[in-house]
């Protein structure tokens, strides 16, 4: 499977441009770890894109979250490390994170919301005077994007980076896709 299948694929599957731009977001952080990690940049950055495509599908239903996810992406030709990433990034199926692709795209998920939640407060609603620091300062307040799971985003550790490190590589992922984020 190409990145624009799997980008068509989503496409089809979702209609939420929100939830399109969650993926995309994703995808560009699990690039950058890739990037940073030595891995495979297609193989993650493909699961980053696929992660919730099945989010409209199951309707909230949190049980098949993510089972639908994993089967199709592989019937769109992934991997089953790919699958099982998507798998698991959703607690609800109790499968242990095992490999980096699965710790990488755990972490990454909830690190998309704060990065756009941080973009959205400031005046112009834009990610490129959002700095690193200020969204290390919102991971502290609690009540700040609230739904966000800080200690998910902490399981960067994991892979090898420090929290600091993770938000910076996120931010600067997240930037240089910022028009087709809309921010
Ligand atoms: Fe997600």
């Amino acid at each position: 499977m190409t990145r624009e299948e799997a980008l068509d694929s989503v496409k089809d599957n979702v209609e939420n441009k929100n939830l399109v731009k969650h993926m995309l977001a994703t995808e560009a952080i699990m690039c950058a770890l890739a990037r940073c990690l030595s891995e495979d940049e297609e193989e993650w950055g493909i699961t980053g894109l696929l992660h919730d495509i099945d989010v409209e599908l199951t309707d909230g239903d949190m049980n098949s979250h993510s089972k639908l996810g994993a089967d199709l992406a592989r019937e769109l030709g992934a991997s089953e490390t790919m699958a099982h990433a998507i798998l698991c990034h959703n607690e609800a199926h109790d499968v242990p994170l095992e490999t980096n692709l699965d710790k990488a795209l755990f972490c990454a998920d909830p690190l998309t919301g704060l990065i756009t939640a941080a973009a959205l407060v400031r005046p112009d609603k834009k990610l490129v005077g959002v700095e690193a620091r200020s969204v290390r300062k919102r991971f502290k307040e609690k009540s700040f994007a609230a739904g966000v799971n800080r200690e998910q985003i902490s399981r960067c550790r994991e892979i090898g980076l420090e929290l600091d490190e993770f938000i910076e590589l996120g931010l600067a992922a997240m930037k240089g896709i910022a028009d087709d984020l809309g921010l």
